[in-house]
């Protein structure tokens, strides 16, 4: 089945065109790879499918439905999560906490619950603290949970960010250039991580 649908879509800025024409299907559980040379539009295509920009022209499509009017947080929620090409990683805060957070943000915390102490907030909090190190584990990030983000190498910032992605429980990410920066090898022990992250987190993927 289709779960993304990108349709002829454009994108100008002003005179500039940006993206003209592109048209692409994503299947579940696939991982699907974009090249092209800097300034070919890539980020402005994720751009356009995480919602930070409305293309100018054509549509795109999650799960069969529309996604043109809606705000980024809304398809965040439908289940589209990304990374960034410039790292964004909350960089005085742990590795850890990095992922937990979004997942206490998906929707397990109760402010009230946890203002009062109550049972299910400790529950919810054990929950998203399991799921954060499976996946750190599966990262293979176990030897940085506690470090602070920021002092890490952007190779290992480029994992957290999958992370946190990941974290969120989502059906599809867009991963922008996470191999940027990497040599041969490790690009392609990324490549066998991502590979394993489809299998046990159950997400597709767009990576350019
Ligand atoms: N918000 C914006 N306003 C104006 N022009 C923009 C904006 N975002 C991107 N552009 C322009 O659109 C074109 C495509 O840029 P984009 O960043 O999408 O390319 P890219 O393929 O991601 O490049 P790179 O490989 O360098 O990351 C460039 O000419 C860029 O200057
Ligand atoms: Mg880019």
């Amino acid at each position: 089945m289709t779960m993304l649908r990108v349709r002829d879509v454009g994108m100008r800025f002003g005179g500039l065109v940006a993206l003209q024409g592109v048209s692409l299907d994503l299947n579940r559980g696939e991982i699907l790879g974009l090249i092209g040379p800097n300034g070919a539009g890539k980020t402005t295509l994720f751009n356009c499918i995480s919602g930070l920009l409305n293309p100018t022209e054509g549509g795109i499509f999650f799960e069969g439905r529309s996604l043109r009017f809606a705000p980024p947080h809304e398809r965040a929620r439908r289940g589209i999560a990304r990374t960034f090409q410039n790292l964004q990683l909350w960089d005085s805060m742990t590795v850890l906490e990095n992922l937990e957070l979004p997942i206490d943000a998906a929707g397990n915390r109760n402010t009230l619950s946890d203002a009062l102490g109550l049972p299910f907030s400790h529950y919810a909090e054990r929950a998203a603290a399991e799921r954060a190190r499976a996946i750190l584990h599966v990262l293979e990030l176990d030897p940085f949970v506690n470090r602070l983000a920021g002092d890490l190498p952007a190779g290992i910032q480029r994992r957290v960010e999958l992370g946190r992605a990941i974290a969120m429980r989502p059906k599809l990410v867009l991963l922008d250039e996470p191999a940027a920066g990497l040599d041969a090898g490790e690009t392609e022990h990324l490549a066998e991580l991502l590979r394993t992250v489809r299998e046990r987190f159950h997400v597709s993927m767009l990576l350019v």
